[in-house]
């Protein structure tokens, strides 16, 4: 008896899942889902079997073959951060029926009143399930190790339609006779003004990767395998459709680089503002924040970012979140090479500076627990998202892009189209990368440090910043700001949103007050309608307690659910010295007034933020 992941109560003698077979019927009245999971194992067990749920009421487990009840029971115990085990005792059986509800406050799930959505007559229910939510929809062995197929009939309102990661069967009335899956009475199931829409992922995908919206829910077609997906409405569709128009180029950089593209379609779903990522990686179908779409095309690095996950996170996965870097890092290097195709070397060499800021600052964030400055790490007894962090992105990138200077591009692009050919569909750790960098590339570990590289902490000494001009140019004109000379309008011309970013990461923490209103002033940033632009703005005006610009703070905390945007907001307002009591107060206010239209996720990070501080 051994757990396989820190994360997880699945046990490493037990048998992993190999298909789930799904029913769910929403019922947007309670903010529930009546659902049954048909779980297939891969091969047949005897004894307890463990599944990981997450405020689920179990209702009834029974073996399908002979229609029997099993044993089971749900711990009483909630372990804080993995949730409630569910034991089923097995005689050599290999599927278990488990009929199940879900809780409102299921952490996956975010559930939208009609008010709360951009049309304001409909409910809207979506999914977020990495790094551990996805116990919170289904029971099952919530590790990504394991690699399930699956298939999912979603009953909801006509009015409604569902969306997933999985290929869209069909859409269809409800039927008596068994199409229920003993989720609820069929007379609820096939009630007047209900449809099924019916799903299948025929690949085997990680259980992180499971997703579905449901809404009144709209498209536009934007490539011949790329459909943009969100709430009816004309003009949001249109704004997406012309923002994403370049994203079957990007597929095709994508598969000159990489390989094949191995999942058929990739389509795009635009979330309500509430969305906590800028993007999830969903295959087939990645979701996406709205305020991705700045009407510049600029949105395009994000989904850079989540198509290149197609490759490497969804392809090859790494086994447990200790090697999130595999995920993240080789993510990270694929979107900046797709970047730099598409939109050439001066812009990836912003996103490589914007970056390396990042780290450097992450660095400060973690002086206390360098664990977390690691690449390969220890997550027993934490939680991912308290954790989640720059560092297996940014160090993740430097190791790879380290590993391609030393080698040559060319080789390293040989390298890694050999590395997702070996291990696709496959779950791995460092080690097995390691492993095969040295098979691959013979003498590696005599050029470079490799240990260092994934075990030690902090920044190694061959990391570095790009080399560009722009990228220089930009850095010098922040660090002159400290003497009190801000930019020329000649000097900034030509600057958008990235540029201005890079300008503002890179400046003090705190300067005068004086200063900070001059510059914006100038140039409006507290206006941008990039979000990037202003909240890097605004935490420059908290950080040098600057409170006219505390409205800006407060409505933009109440306009978007974005976590790269509330993290640095609120831990600006709350963390340091004592004397920021007034700081902390409208924290805490603003906190409890814009709480429920966050996803369970950034309710649980923004908490910990203000407890850790207050
Ligand atoms: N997979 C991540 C998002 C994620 C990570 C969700 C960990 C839950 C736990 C996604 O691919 C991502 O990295 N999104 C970034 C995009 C950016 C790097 C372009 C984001 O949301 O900011
Ligand atoms: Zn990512």
């Amino acid at each position: 008896m051994a757990p396989i992941d820190p994360h997880s109560f699945t046990d490493s003698t037990h048998p992993l899942t190999s298909h789930i077979s799904l029913h769910l019927y929403f019922d947007f009245s309670t903010s529930t889902i009546a659902s049954s999971a048909l779980i297939t194992l891969c091969k047949p067990h005897s004894g307890d079997l463990i599944l990981d749920t997450r405020s689920l009421t179990i209702t009834s487990v029974i073996d399908p073959t002979t229609n029997t009840q099993l044993q089971f029971h749900l711990s009483s115990d909630v372990d804080p951060i993995k949730g409630q085990p569910l034991t089923v005792s097995l005689t050599n059986c290999s599927k278990i029926l488990i009929t199940f509800v879900t809780s409102p406050s299921s952490s996956a799930l975010q559930w939208l009143t009609p008010p709360q959505t951009f049309n304001k007559k409909y409910p809207f229910v979506y999914t977020q399930c990495q790094a551990i939510h996805a116990r919170s929809i289904f029971p099952c062995q919530d590790t990504p190790t394991s690699r399930v197929r699956y298939n999912a009939k979603l009953n909801v309102p006509h009015q409604l339609s569902g969306v997933m990661s999985a290929r869209h069967v069909e859409r269809r009335a409800p039927v008596m006779g068994g199409d229920s899956g003993f989720t609820c009475d069929e007379s609820l199931w096939c009630a007047e003004g209900r449809v099924v829409e019916e799903f299948v992922m025929e690949q085997p995908i990680p259980p992180y990767l499971f997703a579905f919206a449901v809404g009144e829910i709209g498209s536009r077609e934007v490539g011949p395998r790329t459909k943009v997906f969100a709430e009816a409405v004309g003009s949001v569709l249109d704004a997406a459709a012309k923002e994403f128009a370049g994203t079957e180029d990007m597929i095709r950089v994508g598969e000159r680089l990489f390989g094949e593209y191995d999942w058929e379609r990739f389509d795009l779903l635009v979330l309500p503002p509430s969305f906590p990522y800028g993007g999830m990686e969903n295959p087939r179908m990645v979701f996406l924040t709205p305020t991705v779409i700045k009407g510049d095309a600029s949105g395009a690095q994000v989904v850079a970012h989540e198509l290149a996950h197609s490759w490497t996170g969804n392809l090859i996965t790494n086994k447990t979140n200790d090697h999130f870097w595999l995920n993240e890092g080789f993510t990270t290097y694929a979107e900046r090479r797709i970047v730099e195709a598409v939109q050439g070397e001066d812009i990836a060499a912003l996103n490589i500076g914007i970056g390396w800021k990042g780290l450097v600052d992450e660095m400060e964030r973690f002086k206390d627990n360098m664990e977390f400055t690691k690449l390969v790490t220890s997550q027993e007894g934490v939680d991912p998202d308290d954790i989640y962090s720059q560092v297996p992105y940014e160090k993740g990138f430097q190791f790879l892009w380290r590993i391609e200077r030393q080698i040559g591009r060319a080789a390293f692009d040989e390298f890694l189209k050999k590395y997702i050919a070996a291990f696709k569909f496959q779950s791995i750790d460092t080690h097995m990368f390691l492993e095969f960098l040295k098979a691959n590339v013979p003498g590696i570990e005599n050029d470079i440090d490799l240990k260092t590289w994934t075990e030690g902490t902090g920044i190694p000494p061959d990391a570095m910043e790009p080399i560009s001009n722009i990228y220089t140019k930009i850095v010098s004109l922040a660090h002159e700001f400290k003497q009190g000379r801000m930019p020329s309008e000649e000097e900034v011309v030509g600057w958008h949103g990235q540029e201005w970013e890079l300008y503002l990461e890179n400046l003090p923490k705190s300067v005068e007050a004086s200063q900070v209103t001059a510059l914006d002033r100038r140039y409006r940033l507290s206006e941008s309608k990039d979000y990037e632009v202003k909240v890097a703005f605004l935490q420059l005006a908290i950080g040098s307690r600057c409170s006219e610009y505390y409205n800006v703070v407060e409505k933009t905390l109440k306009e978007v659910g974005r976590m790269k945007y509330l993290r640095p907001l609120y831990t600006a307002l709350v963390q340091g010295n004592t004397k920021k009591e007034e700081e902390k107060i409208f924290a805490q206010r603003v906190f409890a007034e814009a709480r429920e239209t966050y996803h369970p996720i950034a309710q649980g990070v923004v908490e910990s933020i203000l407890s850790k501080h207050l």
